[in-house]
């Protein structure tokens, strides 16, 4: 039944995504430090920073959708793990989610991407890299992380261009089942939106009643956001609004 796809992070915001979208037409199996239900893939525990169960991970799969990140500088380390396990398997395919404009903004996370497209770059494996703009999740965490404050504070003068996972998970599963093409076309949500007007949206469609507060921030990287390097206007091909997102998610049970 279709092909042997290791995802990696299959546990995570995408990575659950992905998962969902590619068991329905090929074998799946999942590494995670924790402990596996029952989503119709295998489960494997390891550990990408130490190295723990990777092997077993990678043995027999002929794509890994690598969407673990330890959200910091021990990403490195997980992806040359990863990497080198894969080389002494049976050299996959490796596809590679990334950050939009994560070579434009001088963050210590985003130079950590960098530092990973690189080595799946110089892996000598088969690979794709696909960069993405802001997950919904991450900018509705964002307004969430603040509900108990009087006021919604964002970067002023800083747009996003928000995209659904799901829509990532449609697209990592398309790259996943054809050969490996390097850097692919960066991928972005459907609209471009001030912080502000999204703070708003989220308000309204949460009931909340919240003085939205623009906040002037100094420095490079909220620079780099202000004159929108992390944005890809050309390449809005995800669907779902975060409009759409937010009330699906308000429908959700829990
Ligand atoms: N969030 C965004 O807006 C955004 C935008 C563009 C691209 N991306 C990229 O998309 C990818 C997925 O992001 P996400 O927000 O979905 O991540 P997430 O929800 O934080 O999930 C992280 C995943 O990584 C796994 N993980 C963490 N440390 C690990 C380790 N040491 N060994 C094995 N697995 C480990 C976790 O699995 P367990 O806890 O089960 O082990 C979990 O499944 C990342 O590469 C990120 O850079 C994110």
């Amino acid at each position: 039944m279709g092909t042997s796809i290791l995802v990696t992070g299959g546990t995570g915001t995408l990575g659950r995504a992905v998962v969902d979208k590619l068991t329905a037409g090929h074998e799946v199996r999942v590494l995670s430090r924790g402990h596996a239900d029952d989503r119709g893939a295998e489960w494997v525990r390891g550990d990408l920073r130490t190295g723990a169960g990777v092997a077993t991970a990678v043995a027999g799969v002929e794509v890994v959708v690598h969407c673990a990140t330890t959200n910091g500088r021990g990403d490195v380390a997980a992806t040359r793990n990863l990497l080198a396990a894969a080389h002494r398997a049976g050299r996959p395919h490796v596809v590679y989610v990334s950050i939009a404009g994560s070579d434009r903004i001088p963050l210590a996370y985003y130079r950590a991407k960098q530092h990973c497209e690189r080595l799946v770059e110089h892996s000598e494996l088969p690979w794709t890299i696909l960069r993405t703009t802001q997950f919904h999740d991450l900018v509705a965490t964002f307004f969430a992380m603040q509900r108990w404050s009087p006021a919604v504070a964002v970067p002023a003068g800083v747009s996003f261009q928000p995209i659904d996972v799901r829509d990532v998970a449609d697209r990592l599963a398309a790259l996943a089942a054809e050969p490996a093409a390097g850097r692919v076309a960066d991928l972005g949500g459907p609209q471009i939106r001030t912080t502000r007007e999204l703070a708003r949206t989220y308000l309204q469609v949460t009931g909340r009643r919240r003085v939205v507060l623009p906040l002037p921030l100094p420095g490079r990287t909220f620079r780099g956001y202000r004159e929108g390097r992390h944005l890809v206007p050309g390449n809005a091909a995800g669907r779902t609004t975060f409009d759409e997102f937010l009330a699906g998610a308000t429908r959700r049970p829990g």
